[in-house]
């Protein structure tokens, strides 16, 4: 065997860009004060993709030979999962899931086993002992009879006993605590988070069971840092959500065997996570018609729509410069909005406090909210409220023009589904994909400009 010699090398925390020296912006995604000293090993092979993977034999074929019929799909049990899979879980395929700390990424990865008696799974954790993976899956609750615990950080160790035991799925909680020996490096540090995932990748691959790989974000929001781990894996889901709020998002960033715009939404309960089907339900009005200050928007979230409240809260300044704060909600497109009512509408509320906040502690950045904003800034400067079965679909423009937003027919059929009799759209929307559809009982009110918008609302 080669003789193995190590050298130092500088990683940026952020992209994964090696570098020999010390630099104070990474040249590769120009942050700054990214980098860090990791030793690796030189002399030694890295097999970093499941094509390195030797004595695989494999030779050129042709497109046309290669046999496409066998693509296992493995259910978890739980739809909105594997909606987001792409119809569940494929054979030999690594997961990622990321999110900040305590936002439910150990409770998920339990209950799918949980949930799926018939797979042998293998559970390793690094982050918790055995015991306490066990008072959780107590909690969670279902059947505990094919669920594996191992409580271990070496990778060497993990993938031994992975081969020995050969379970239906595997489950790595969390890729920053694992560790190889291969590498000097810390557990967390860039090298031994890359040289973590391509062993499972390899493992993945070589044996065809499914790995989900947990990994935390960072403050930055990427996932473990790096960014090369999001390269290596087949799919990545990201985990997001207020930790407060009970809602949490399960959104692909990245799927090799599915579609990147899935969106799965959970509710945090006594009892692990709850799967919504309906977000809608939860995010609109539960109180009676006659509040002032609320609108409700037809958003849409990657390919799923889903209603939601917004409300607003205007009042007059107490003190010189006026305050305007937004939850959920982008604050400069709230100004921006407010300029446009304050210049085209003519709505003096630049010695007006304005507050927004967007149901469900949820981050929204559909334009599409836009119509649905202005019309709760304005409901609560009138103290009119705007009634209950209303709703609104439309980004507003800087000369106060109400622009078309992309399907809008799949808004308007969530909206009529949902009990909405009335809704407000931009003039120039085209509704040709809605012949056909269900939808007598709903009123389009096509607005073109924001003066219109309110003549409309507060006759
Ligand atoms: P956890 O899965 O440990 O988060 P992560 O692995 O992403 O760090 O989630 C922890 C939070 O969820 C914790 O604050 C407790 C809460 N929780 C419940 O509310 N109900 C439950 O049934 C479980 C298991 C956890
Ligand atoms: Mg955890």
């Amino acid at each position: 065997m080669a003789s193995v010699k190590t050298k130092t090398v500088w990683f940026c925390k952020e992209c994964g860009n090696e570098s020999p020296k010390w630099m104070g912006c990474c040249p590769s995604c120009g942050e700054w004060n990214t980098m860090v000293e990791e030793t690796v090993a030189t002399g030694r092979k890295n097999l970093h993709t499941a094509s390195d993977v030797p004595g695989s034999g494999r030779k050129p074929m042709l497109l046309k030979d290669i046999d496409s019929s066998v693509e296992q799909r493995i259910s978890l049990n739980n739809a909105e999962v594997d909606r987001i899979l792409g119809g569940g879980l494929v054979e030999g395929s690594l997961i990622l899931i990321g999110g900040e700390p305590g936002i439910g990424k150990s409770t998920l990865s339990l209950q799918i086993p949980l949930h799926c008696p018939h797979l042998k799974t293998l559970y390793v954790t690094g982050e918790e002992s055995a015991r306490q993976v066990k008072l959780r899956a107590a909690r969670i609750g279902g059947d505990d009879s094919g669920c594996m615990i191992y409580s271990e950080t070496l990778m060497e160790n993990i993938i031994a006993q992975a081969r020995r035991i050969m379970p239906d799925l595997m489950v790595v909680d969390s890729v920053q605590t694992m560790f190889s020996q291969t590498v000097e490096s810390s557990p967390g540090s860039v090298t031994q988070i890359k040289e973590t995932a391509a062993m499972l990748l390899r493992f993945a691959k070589e044996t065809g069971v499914p790995v989900i790989l947990i990994g935390h974000i960072t403050k930055e929001g990427s996932i473990a840092g790096p960014k090369v781990l999001e390269h290596i894996v087949d799919v990545v889901l990201q985990f997001e959500g207020e930790n407060r709020g009970t809602y949490r998002l399960l959104r692909s960033i990245k799927n090799r065997f599915g579609s990147t715009s899935e969106l799965a939404v959970f509710e945090m309960t006594g009892k692990g996570l709850r799967e919504v089907a309906n977000p809608s339900e939860m995010l609109i009005p539960m109180h009676e018609d006659g509040l002032s200050g609320v609108a409700v928007s037809a958003m849409l979230d990657g390919m799923r729509p889903f209603l939601i409240e917004v409300q607003s809260l205007v009042s007059t300044a107490a003190y010189g410069t006026p305050q305007r704060s937004a939850t959920g909600f982008d604050v400069r497109r709230l100004n921006m909005l407010l300029a446009v009512l304050e210049k085209r509408a003519g709505f003096k509320l630049s010695v007006k406090d304005v507050f927004l906040n967007m149901a469900g502690g949820l981050k929204v950045n559909d334009p599409a909210c836009d119509l649905a904003v202005i019309s709760a800034v304005l409901s609560s400067n009138f103290d009119l409220a705007i009634p209950s079965d209303v709703c609104f679909a439309g980004e507003v423009g800087l000369s106060g023009e109400v622009r078309p937003v992309a399907q809008t027919d799949r808004r308007i059929m969530e909206a009529a589904r949902l009990g909405f009799r009335k809704i407000y759209v931009s003039s120039f929307t085209s509704l040709d994909s809605l012949a056909g559809q269900d939808i007598k009982d709903m009123e389009i009110v096509k607005v073109a400009d924001v003066p219109s918008l309110c003549r409309s609302l507060f006759r």
